[in-house]
């Protein structure tokens, strides 16, 4: 039983449509630390200048909701005194967040809400948690839910694991609320405390290069390799019942279980230790300006990536291999779940036209395919615009 209609006509309502508020949600990026925030370590995300638009009004009913996305040219109606059942699109991450919100007490009344973008999906910069972060504040600010940015956060997380069914860990959330301008957020994700580290990459950029690829069974595949390292926890926790994460394992006691653990496990789980040793390492690198450094150990995680945690894919590695030939781009490396998306490239601004033209051309000589290039810039998290103040 569903209460939910679908749409592809775009309703008048959004023809002349005079919002009360506007939020501006962004994607992100991570320099470094990957597949760390589940397993409670550090990650080193921060926004871009890439966002999903919403604009919302009140429509002075109880629970009648409608919304419309510009992007996918289709819309959904739904009532709110019904249960949202899962529609097995980008409707879920939207009733996800009705729902939890709705677990959480929170009072909610009827609104319109309209969509745009300017954030590609797919490419691995987190347009679904831009999606359900822009949409939580939304509701947030325009029904006085009281919620702060952290607590956003982590209900767009648990919509995410729990209505969504992706067993994702905080750190995209976290960057796509939390972020500041010109930083890099240096998160625990144990505890959630958060340096906002400058970003002074000086003559250097960010540069994306999307494969344009997304092997299905990334989604599988991510909760298999979650599941690998919370089977690695419960195995030590038989002589050590106080570790509860990767996290609180040091290099000693996991050599202690390499006879233990399948040489598979051990890898994913030595390849987390690392990972988040070169989170330290990277901090300590550009809170010095040590450009080099910090491209060293972005290579030195993709390569882990590849080989230990084994999320990369031929047009991945193909890109990075690519990059690591040019003296001017200092470090390049897979960027989230992994398995497609993007690589993130760390390259003197001089050089990113010809490179762009020249990798394009290589890249499509071997796999046919144009890949896509987004340079993007360290930015502020979501962004709420008032239009008309709410009694
Ligand atoms: C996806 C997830 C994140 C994180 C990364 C890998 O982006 O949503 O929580 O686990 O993969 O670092």
């Amino acid at each position: 039983m569903t209460n939910i209609r679908s749409f592809s006509t775009k309703p008048s309502v959004f023809h002349d449509f005079q919002p009360e508020l506007m939020i501006n949600s962004p994607g992100r990026i991570n320099l470094i630390g990957e597949h760390t925030d589940y397993n409670n370590g550090f990650v080193m995300p921060t926004a871009i200048d890439r966002h999903i638009h919403f604009k919302f009004r009140l429509n002075n009913t109880e629970n009648f909701c409608r919304i419309y996305s510009d992007t996918y040219t289709n819309g959904f109606e739904f009532y709110l005194d019904n249960t949202p059942v899962r529609q097995n699109d980008w409707k879920d991450y939207l009733l996800g967040i009705v729902h939890e919100l709705q677990q959480n007490h929170k009072k909610l009344e009827g609104f319109d809400c309209i969509i745009s973008s300017d954030l590609p999906t797919g490419a691995g910069i987190s347009s679904s948690a831009a999606l359900e972060c822009g949409f939580c504040t939304g509701l947030n600010e325009l029904l006085q839910l009281n919620l702060s940015p952290i607590e956003i956060a982590t209900l767009a997380q648990r919509a995410e694991n729990n209505f969504v069914g992706s067993n994702c860990g905080i750190m995209d959330q976290f960057a796509s609320v939390l972020s500041k301008k010109d930083h890099f957020i240096k998160l625990d994700c144990k505890s959630l405390d958060a340096e906002y580290i400058p970003a002074d990459l000086g003559n250097f950029r960010l540069l994306l290069l999307n494969t344009r690829v997304s092997h299905n069974l990334a989604d599988s595949d991510y909760n298999s390799r979650r599941e690998e390292c919370e089977a690695a926890i419960r195995i030590i926790q038989e002589k050590h019942p106080t570790i509860t994460s990767l996290r609180e394992i040091d290099h000693t006691l996991l050599e202690q279980y390499q006879q233990v653990l399948s040489s598979q496990t051990y890898q994913r789980c030595l390849y987390v230790l690392q990972e988040n040793e070169r989170v330290q390492a990277a901090a300590s690198a550009l809170r010095s300006n040590d450009l080099f450094a910090l491209g060293k150990l972005m290579f030195a995680s993709h390569r882990g990536l590849q080989h230990q945690y084994e999320v990369s894919c031929p047009e991945l590695d193909f890109l990075v291999d690519y990059a690591e030939n040019k003296e001017f781009i200092y470090g390049s490396r897979m960027m989230g779940g992994g398995f497609g998306g993007c690589t993130i490239n760390l390259i003197n601004s001089e050089n990113i036209e010809g490179y762009i033209t020249e990798v394009s051309e290589a890249y499509f000589k071997e796999f046919n395919i144009h890949p896509e290039a987004i340079e993007v810039a360290p930015s502020a998290g979501t962004e709420i615009i008032k239009l008309v103040s709410h009694e």
